[in-house]
């Protein structure tokens, strides 16, 4: 009886210990992927209907190998500082588990050298602000190992901005929904309609 408690409270400070002492920080990665963006000049990209193109591959200046561990890469669209301003559910922390920074992701996609780019239709849930690409590398085990952005260390460079979409056009989805919300409730209504019908 002693032997299975003991073995309870074991393996419960470990897996505490195992949940605490996790949490990879942003400025131990090491810059080793080269990320670009490129979308229409000047544009402003409007939510579910603009396209950016993301093309990124492994900087060659760093020791061959280095890159070993590499299993995949996420792509994420970032917040700018200038749309973090006041907002601390958007706020950069140093602890990646904590970070708010890169909140909307991509895509994932196994890790290769080289000739990487992935064109992407910006969400329709993507919220009006300033935004920069930013790309991790993760191991086999999930954790980050290093990243790339399209922009400089102070995240002043290559922005871009997305226009959420407008008012009028989510009140038209959210009239359509109600539409078919309705029409699914009405078929019920019709069916059990006829159901009690024929049972009288
Ligand atoms: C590749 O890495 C080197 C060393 O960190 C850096 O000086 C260089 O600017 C990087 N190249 C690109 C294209 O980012
Ligand atoms: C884009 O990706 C395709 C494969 O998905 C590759 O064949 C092509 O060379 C890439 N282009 C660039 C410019 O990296």
């Amino acid at each position: 009886m002693a032997a299975i408690e003991g073995f309870l409270v074991a393996s419960l400070l470990l897996s505490c210990l195992a949940s605490t002492s996790y949490g990879v920080t942003f400025s131990s990665l090491q810059k080793t992927l080269v990320v670009s963006e490129s979308h229409q000049e000047g544009k402003v990209l409007k939510a579910g209907e603009d396209k950016i193109t993301i093309t990124w591959s492994y900087n060659n200046s760093f020791q061959a190998g280095t890159d070993s561990a590499y299993k995949t890469v996420k792509l994420k669209l970032c917040y700018a500082p200038i749309s973090q301003q006041d907002r601390a559910w958007r706020k950069t922390e140093d602890n990646l588990e904590k970070d708010k920074t890169c909140q909307h992701n991509i895509v994932s996609r196994p890790y290769s050298r080289s000739n990487n780019n992935f064109t992407w239709t910006v969400e329709r849930d993507v919220p009006t602000a300033t935004y920069f690409i930013r790309a991790y590398a993760y191991n086999s085990a999930d954790e980050e190992v290093a990243y790339g952005q399209n922009t400089d260390a102070q995240k002043t460079r290559n922005l871009f901005q997305v226009e959420a979409i407008s008012g009028r056009r989510a009140s038209l989805d959210i009239a359509s929904v109600c539409f078919s919300a309705f029409s699914v409730a009405s078929l019920f209504g019709f069916f059990f309609l006829g159901k009690a019908k024929s049972s009288q």
